[in-house]
């Protein structure tokens, strides 16, 4: 069922993968920003968050990844209390991130790139190379190619390449498709269902709302810090109210 909310923790009591849970905070000692937010993602699903430019979308994957300090609220993994992490600790337990901006080293090469994506790992990565090159072909012909010198689809591979260099048990994307063509941007969100159905949830930032959440299993409105609407991807794309307001009619 669609919910209109202003907090809940309804996610918490069936104890999603990982959630961010009822968050409030901001930056520094700044305004709040997020209140009493809460995004959660679990085994198998693709999460889509949508909402306005400001809404607080990138600040909460942010609070989640623990780049910023939560005033209230918690960030749980796999049912473990890990509000108080730094976001290496976090790598450590599991979580891959790609934020919005500044996602790659644009001087080094792609597959540079991806060696310094396994930068926690001790063991053999050449495997977890293998498959990054499996699931973006043109990652392998350009490996040896400045990341700087690739298309912006191309780039958006490459930083999704690197997260999952780590082999996370969850992968956080903050706007994958950002200043992508249609047709590639297509392209990625198939690359990323490919990559949910192995089991690794996925929890994504999405300016392109109406395509993202027709691939979501679950999507959740931010407004101004808060969650405006939750449900399905399904039932958020057929609400009047989202329609009208987030999906442009
Ligand atoms: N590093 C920062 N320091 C202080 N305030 C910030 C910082 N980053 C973002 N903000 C503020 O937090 C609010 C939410 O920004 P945020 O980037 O989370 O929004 P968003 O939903 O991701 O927007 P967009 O769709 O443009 O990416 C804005 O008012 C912004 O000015
Ligand atoms: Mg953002």
């Amino acid at each position: 069922m669609i919910s209109n909310q202003t907090a809940t923790s309804t996610d918490a009591q069936s104890s999603p993968f990982l959630i961010g849970d009822t968050m409030t905070g901001g930056y520094g000692k700044g305004p709040d920003i997020l209140h009493d937010c809460t995004i959660a993602v679990n085994p198998g699903e693709i999460a889509v968050i949508v909402g306005p430019n400001g809404a607080g979308k990138s600040t909460a994957m942010k609070a989640v990844f623990g780049m910023l300090d939560v005033r209230s609220g918690h960030v749980r993994l796999d049912g473990e209390d890990i509000t108080g992490l730094s976001p290496q600790d976090r790598v450590v337990r599991g979580m891959g991130f790609v934020p919005q901006t500044s996602n790659i080293f644009t001087s080094m090469t792609v597959e540079e790139n991806l060696e310094m994506g396994a930068f926690i790992r001790r063991d053999d990565i050449s495997g977890t190379m293998e498959q990054v090159y499996h699931l973006f072909p043109i990652l392998k012909e350009k490996r040896n190619q400045a990341a700087g010198e690739l298309s912006g689809g191309q780039r958006q591979q490459v930083a999704v390449g690197r997260a999952l260099m780590t082999q996370p048990k969850v992968l956080m994307l903050d706007e994958p498709t950002a200043g992508v063509s249609p047709i590639v941007m297509d392209e990625l969100f198939d690359r990323i269902i490919e990559v949910a159905r192995t089991g690794l949830p996925i929890l994504m930032v999405e300016q392109n709302a109406k395509q993202a959440l027709e691939i979501a299993d679950k999507g959740y409105v931010l407004v101004q810090g808060r969650n405006a609407y939750t449900g399905t991807g399904k039932e958020l794309l057929a609400d009047p109210d989202v329609r009208k307001s987030f999906l442009g009619g």
